[in-house]
């Protein structure tokens, strides 16, 4: 079936992995990739695709109503994958205005404008769907009843034999309260509860999902694992917030993706879906697994770089503990996590080391100038 799809925010990191698949996956569909480019778009991270005939780059602000307007109906879309956000808590705690005027003022413009064009075809609603990619953050954060950890009631393919244990026993639900704490998660759930008003308001066919932290290729260098793994290369000062203490769940990105594309052919409108891989680990852990294959892959003896660790103050309102429960996407849906844990990390690692030139442009700034010549109208 042909179709146009629009995906926002693909020039990011999960953006990325999100318009590769559909447009490798799916010659039939247009995929419209829109994005204003900013420190953390970089459409080098699409150069393998770049040319495909199925694939158009649009570069415009979500939060331009008039813009956001032309692009839908002048590519008549029937689908919105919505993923573009300001995405960095420490940057939303430095600047919280420009994550409501993009997160908030952004997806509210988005849905406008997919409201008036598809409310002006015959059709109507019929076939449309407007997707909101979200957090877990949203949800605020859960105790650590279980600072060593306990055996997971849940296992998956992500959560490997060798790791599987939980840090508490209560995990987010889709009912789960939202109670966000930062900038950053304070901006997403409004703009969860704008998609869900969207819907009971005017019917539009919205789906909204929350996932955990993803890692993988292409994520910029400001989060913690490809910082990390920076920052080793380089022998520079691991910056462990607090006591390192606070526990993530972590979910390859590719992953992230399949359910993407899973839920958008295949979800129910108006449902939340819960995105997780049942993966919990403390940040010490995780920097210490890091560490090792980091070492390992450049030949270092065991050990070498556990002296880069240096504790410092801890991030402001930083929340203890994240964890899905996921088993609703996999009862009514079918999704499992594909990768386990260990094998994703090294896969990570071994990409870093190996797109140096990548990791190279963006911490020199070199990405950059070269949009600003470009693209004039930035
Ligand atoms: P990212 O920061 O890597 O990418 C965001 C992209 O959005 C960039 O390409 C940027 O240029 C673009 N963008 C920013 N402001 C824009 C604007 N005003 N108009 C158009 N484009 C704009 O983010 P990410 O980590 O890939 O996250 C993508 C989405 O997934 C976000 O909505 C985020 O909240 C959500 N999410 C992320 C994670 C995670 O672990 N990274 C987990 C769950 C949900
Ligand atoms: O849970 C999903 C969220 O995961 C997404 O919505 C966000 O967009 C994404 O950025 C991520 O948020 P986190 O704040 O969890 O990710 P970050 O990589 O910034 O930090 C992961 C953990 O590591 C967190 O507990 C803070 C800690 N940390 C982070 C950095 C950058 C450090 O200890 N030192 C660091 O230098």
């Amino acid at each position: 079936m042909k179709r146009n799809i629009l995906i926002t925010g693909g020039a990011g990191f999960i953006g990325s992995h999100v318009v590769r698949l559909f447009v490798n996956k799916y010659p039939d569909y247009h995929i419209v990739n829109l994005d204003k480019l900013t420190y953390a778009g970089n459409l080098a991270n699409l150069k393998d695709i770049e040319d495909k005939p199925n694939y158009t780059f649009v570069r415009a602000d979500i939060a331009d109503l008039e813009e956001m307007r032309r692009v839908i109906s002048e590519y008549k879309i029937d689908g919105i994958i919505h993923l573009a956000a300001e995405s960095h808590v420490d940057r939303s705690i430095k600047d919280p205005f420009t994550f409501a005027r993009t997160n908030v003022m952004g997806t509210l413009a988005l849905l406008q404008a997919a409201k008036e064009y598809w409310e002006s075809l015959p059709e109507k609603y019929e076939g449309k769907r407007f997707y909101h990619i979200s957090t877990d953050e949203v949800y605020g954060a859960l105790e650590l009843t279980a600072p060593e950890g306990i055996e997971s009631p849940f296992t998956t393919a992500a959560s490997s034999a060798e790791h599987h244990h939980a840090y508490g026993e209560e995990f987010f639900l889709e009912t789960t309260k939202y109670n966000p704490h930062s900038p950053y998660s304070a901006s997403k759930a409004s703009s969860d509860h704008f998609v869900r008003s969207y819907h009971d308001t005017y019917g539009m066919p919205t789906i909204v999902t929350n996932c955990s932290n993803n890692y993988g290729p292409y994520q910029f260098p400001e989060k913690l694992i490809p910082l990390f793994i920076n920052n080793i290369r380089h022998r520079k000062p691991l910056p462990v917030y607090g006591k390192g203490e606070n526990v993530r769940d972590w979910l390859f990105v590719e992953d992230h993706a399949r359910a993407i594309d899973l839920i958008f052919h295949e979800g129910k409108n108006a449902e939340t879906y819960n995105i997780g891989g049942f993966n919990e680990w403390k940040n010490i852990d995780i920097i210490k697994v890091v560490i090792k294959t980091v070492d390992r892959l450049l030949g270092n003896p065991e050990g070498h770089s556990l002296d880069l660790i240096t504790y410092v103050t801890d991030r402001a309102g930083h929340d203890l503990r994240y964890a899905i429960d996921s088993r609703k996407l996999q009862r009514e849906l079918g999704w499992e996590p594909s990768l386990q844990f260990e094998e994703g990390i090294e896969r990570t690692v071994r990409w870093y080391l190996d797109n140096q030139e990548w990791m190279d442009n963006i911490t020199s700034g070199e990405y950059e100038k070269y949009y600003d010549d470009m693209y004039s109208n930035r």
